[in-house]
């Protein structure tokens, strides 16, 4: 390792160590995602075919940006970058706002993108909690000693990856009023906007609630499209440009093809089509979850979910979560997502997001593995 402070990506690492080549892979954070045959009428195929390979807007083709800024209230292609997946629109949050020294306040658990970026540039992050004992509420007491004149930035994932909770209008309210007291930037990653559970509302954005706001979203997780590597970030058109300057340096632009299947997936009926496929698959899974969690002898447990397609999973196990998941890996070839790469000890992230056969089968599985994990 060149730099022994690095803080590597450990979730990240954990799966693409073992994704491709473990029988049954539950360590996902999206869908099962379609083909491009699957979702493209033959009219789609040839204006995909008929994109040009030149270097494409480099902020992002004129009507995709109008369609994102369309998903949103009083917005604007001004506000919009396209960028590659969130997670590159997340790095130029990054890149823009923080120096070495600065105070980040990120949700924990959580998805660590932001949390890892932000100590390998030299910033000191403190932990926004979310409470375990509380169905993974926010600890609305903590804001106002966790946030304080030295911060910076306060990132937070709404609804939350990996426990699904999404934040009330009072908690809204109160994150805002807690970074605006202080002078705070506020980054909101909406990736799994758009996952609700049924009988939940959709999720409302902090767009529009403050004026030193990033949002950041994606095709990847309510639209299943994770391999277009289509993302954003909607913001003032200052930041947006600030945003951009980085993203020049960074990849230039997102890839041309993807661009011209984002503008075709964003067109209404379309959009609807994907979120109602992904909102089907994952209502299927869940009911396997639940299933299964009643047949395991109270070895695991998991509260009530409002979004997105995984389910952090509690393990009554002394074990840490790297090893329990470790263990599942090795005896019965199934991955799942260690809590620690999450922030939080105890728990699995496990996805529901397949065909429920497969999600059966492999819950079975990790079943039987942790019935003979040694005590
Ligand atoms: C909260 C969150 N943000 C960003 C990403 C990355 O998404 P994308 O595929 O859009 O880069 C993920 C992926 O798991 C995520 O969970």
């Amino acid at each position: 390792m060149t730099n022994p402070a690095f803080v590597p990506f450990e979730l990240e690492h954990y799966q693409s160590l073992y994704e491709r080549t473990v029988a049954y892979n539950l360590a996902d954070s999206s869908v099962k995602c379609v083909t491009t045959r699957e979702w493209l009428n033959e009219d789609e195929i040839e204006r995909v075919l008929d994109t040009g390979l030149f270097y494409p807007e480099v902020n992002g083709t004129t009507l995709l940006r109008e369609s994102i800024a369309s998903l949103y209230p009083n917005a604007t292609a001004a506000n919009i970058l396209v960028t590659v997946g969130a997670s590159q629109a997340n790095a130029m949050v990054c890149e823009t706002l923080l120096s070495p020294g600065d105070e980040v306040v990120v949700m924990t658990p959580g998805y660590r993108q932001v949390w890892g970026t932000a100590q390998n540039m030299g910033c000191v992050v403190r932990d926004l909690p979310l409470r375990a004992d509380n169905n993974w509420r926010i600890d609305l007491a903590a804001l106002d000693t966790v946030i304080t004149p030295r911060t910076k930035l306060v990132a937070i994932v709404n609804p939350n990856n990996p426990t699904g909770t999404i934040l009330t209008a009072h908690e809204m309210r109160a994150l805002v009023n807690a970074c605006a007291r202080v002078g705070a930037w506020l980054h909101v990653d909406e990736v799994y906007h758009g996952t609700e559970h049924a009988g939940e509302a959709p999720t409302p954005t902090f767009w529009g609630m403050y004026d030193r706001l990033i949002c950041t979203n994606s095709l990847s997780k309510a639209y299943g499209l994770s391999g277009l590597r289509i993302g954003w970030a909607i913001t003032t058109p200052l930041m947006a440009d600030e945003l951009w300057r980085r993203h020049e340096y960074a990849v230039i632009a997102a890839a041309a093809p993807s661009m011209t299947m984002a503008e075709i997936a964003l067109v209404p009926a379309k959009r609807q089509m994907l979120l109602a496929r992904q909102k089907m698959i994952t209502q299927a899974g869940m009911v396997e979850m639940r299933a299964w969690l009643q047949t395991q002898a109270g070895r695991f447990s998991l509260g009530p979910t409002q979004a997105t397609s995984i389910a952090f999973v509690r393990v009554h196990h002394d074990a840490s979560s790297y090893h329990v998941a470790e263990h599942i890996r090795q005896t019965v070839n199934v991955l799942v997502a260690p809590g620690s790469t999450l922030g939080v000890e105890g728990h699995l992230r496990i996805t529901v997001g397949y065909e429920a056969e497969k999600v059966r089968n492999a819950l079975r599985l990790i079943g039987q593995a942790v019935a003979t994990l040694p005590r």
